[in-house]
C-alpha cells in the first residue's frame, strides 16, 4: 500500500452481503442472539412473528471478527464495550418509556460519505412518554 493512503472498509455493503448476514434486507430486531435465548424469552409473549434468519450466526455487538464496525487489530477501539452498553441501554430505555413517531415519515432521514451512512441531525421526532401505569421501568 502506498504511504499516506487511507485504506478503507466499505461497510454498508458489507453490511448488506449475504455472504456476511443473511436476508440482509430484512430487519429482523433479534438476528444476533441464540434462537434458543429467543425462544426462552418470548415464550410468555402472545403470538409473534419474531424469527432468527436461517443461517445467521449470534454474535456479540463488539465482537472483532467480520464487518469493521470496531476497527481491526491493535487499533480497534478501545471503548467498544462501553459504547455497546451505553447504546444498549440507551435503546433500550426509549423502547420501554417512550412512544416514537418521526414528525415527516416520508421525508429524506440520511445522506451517505463514502461508504458511511449518516442520519441528518435535524431531523425531528415525537416522543411521548408512556403512562406510568405499569408500563416501562
Ligand atoms: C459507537 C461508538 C464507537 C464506534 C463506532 C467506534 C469506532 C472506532 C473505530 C473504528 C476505531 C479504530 C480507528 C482506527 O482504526 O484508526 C476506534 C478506535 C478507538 N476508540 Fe472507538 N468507537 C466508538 C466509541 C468509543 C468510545 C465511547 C471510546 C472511549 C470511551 C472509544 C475509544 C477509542 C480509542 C481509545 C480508540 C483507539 C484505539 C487504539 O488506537 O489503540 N471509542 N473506535
Amino acid at each position: 500500500m502506498a504511504q499516506q493512503s487511507n485504506p478503507c472498509a466499505p461497510l454498508a455493503s458489507m453490511s448488506l452481503d449475504p455472504n456476511n448476514y443473511k436476508r440482509p434486507d430484512e430487519f429482523h430486531g433479534f438476528r444476533f442472539i441464540h434462537t434458543s435465548d429467543l425462544a426462552q424469552s418470548l415464550s410468555k409473549s402472545q403470538s409473534h412473528s419474531f424469527q432468527v434468519p436461517e443461517g445467521e450466526r449470534p454474535s456479540e455487538f463488539t465482537d472483532l471478527s467480520g464487518v469493521p464496525l470496531w476497527g481491526v487489530g491493535k487499533l480497534s477501539c478501545a471503548g467498544r464495550h462501553y459504547a455497546s452498553a451505553v447504546i444498549k441501554t440507551t435503546v433500550a430505555l426509549f423502547l420501554t418509556n417512550w412512544d416514537m413517531q418521526l414528525v415527516a415519515p416520508n421525508a429524506r432521514q440520511h445522506f451517505t460519505w463514502r461508504s458511511w451512512i449518516y442520519p441528518y441531525a435535524d431531523t425531528k421526532v415525537i416522543l411521548r412518554l408512556r403512562s406510568q401505569t405499569g408500563e416501562g421501568f
